[in-house]
């Protein structure tokens, strides 16, 4: 890791939390607009997330932690056990603004157990789980950008999707965590990202961030992946994860199954990376992942325009399952999976 200059590569906080309040960096409004929307209670959190304000598995996380905090404040109680009963409503509305990402539910039942165990000092111990969940992140964030950029041949191009950067996390990013490292090392030339369609996860903020590092993408519409592939302009797909189930079946943002096996067809290894805070071994499999469906409407038009015909019906599910079979290697901070099952998925997970 001593190879890889984090701040060079590391400038964007979705997430500031003031003392008083919490700043969101507003992600519906990216690129064309830096800002920042401030949240003072715990329905406020709920509906950014909800809103996509603040997006990607563990910003959401994070975000919902600090809700906590910012919920905690309307309570009065003598010990953490008495808190965590009367902020129960607002933790379940937290836990109910998005429903595909474990990293919300796994953020709110730290914060709970942190609750549970505190004294009279229950605030205190509430606002400390919240910085303990965001450095964790940051650090296993690096950690596995290391981790799987060694994966990566020097000289290597990469194809990733959605946005899996500092904007999605406490910072450095999972998938474009490693795609940064891979770059740092002079492993990775060329950066293709996906556009992600509908809401443009790809072409807003991928693109953007990496610009802020330097890193000069190379931008494909989510019907070219495909012909990259069998042109050999890609040797690896690097992608993110929502939820990571007990037999290695991945969550992650619509369009990246068919990623996964364009990837197989073509010979190009296919990587997911992601904190040990995605991985649901609760869940036995993808089948049994709850994919959220959005607004119709965000498929009819762009920036307020509409481009689709008046009139019509659409579907639109913003998740979507990657059966392990055709994923080459998981990466966590805890280490690498390589081809993952449930049996590999038990001995680094169970
Ligand atoms: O709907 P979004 O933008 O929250 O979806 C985000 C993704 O699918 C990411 O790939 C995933 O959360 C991993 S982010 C480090």
């Amino acid at each position: 890791m001593d190879d890889i200059d984090f701040d060079r590569y590391d400038r964007i906080r979705p997430i500031r939390w003031t003392g008083e309040a919490l700043e969101l960096l507003d992600q519906r409004r990216l690129p064309f607009e830096v800002d920042y929307v401030r949240c003072l209670t715990s329905s406020e959190v709920a509906a950014a997330i909800h809103a996509l304000t603040v997006r990607g598995a563990p910003a959401i996380g994070i975000a919902a932690a600090w809700g906590v905090v910012l919920a905690s404040r309307a309570v009065e109680a003598l010990d953490g056990g008495e808190a965590a009963v009367k902020l129960q409503p607002a933790i379940e509305e937290l836990n109910a603004a998005r429903p595909t990402a474990v990293n919300l539910g796994w953020a709110l039942a730290r914060m709970r157990a942190a609750l549970l165990t505190a004294g009279q000092d229950w605030r205190a111990a509430l606002e400390a789980q919240a910085h303990a969940i965001a450095a964790d992140d940051l650090a296993a964030n690096r950690r596995m950008g290391a981790l799987g950029a060694a994966l990566i041949e020097p000289g290597s191009n990469v194809l990733t999707h959605c946005n899996t950067g500092s904007l999605a996390t406490a910072g450095f990013g999972t998938a474009l965590g490693v795609i940064r490292a891979g770059v740092a090392q002079g492993r990775i030339g060329q950066v293709y990202a996906g556009e992600t369609r509908p809401w443009l996860q790809g072409a807003r903020l991928t693109a953007w961030e990496l610009q802020q590092d330097g890193i000069a993408p190379t931008l494909v519409a989510d019907a070219a992946a495909a012909h990259l592939m069998r042109t050999g302009r890609v040797q690896w797909v690097v992608v993110g994860a929502d939820r990571i189930c007990a037999n290695g079946d991945t969550a992650n943002k619509i369009g990246t199954y068919q990623l996964a096996i364009s990837a197989r067809h073509h010979g190009v290894r296919f990587m997911v990376a992601a904190p040990s805070s995605t991985v649901d071994m609760a869940t036995p499999s993808g089948d049994a992942i709850d994919i959220e469906e959005r607004d119709p409407g965000e498929l009819f038009g762009l920036g307020g325009v509409r481009t689709a015909a008046a009139d019509i019906r659409a579907w639109n599910p913003v998740f979507d399952v990657t059966p392990h079979g055709l994923i080459d290697a998981i990466v966590t901070e805890r280490g690498v999976i390589e081809r993952p099952d449930e049996e590999a998925m038990r001995v680094a997970f169970g």
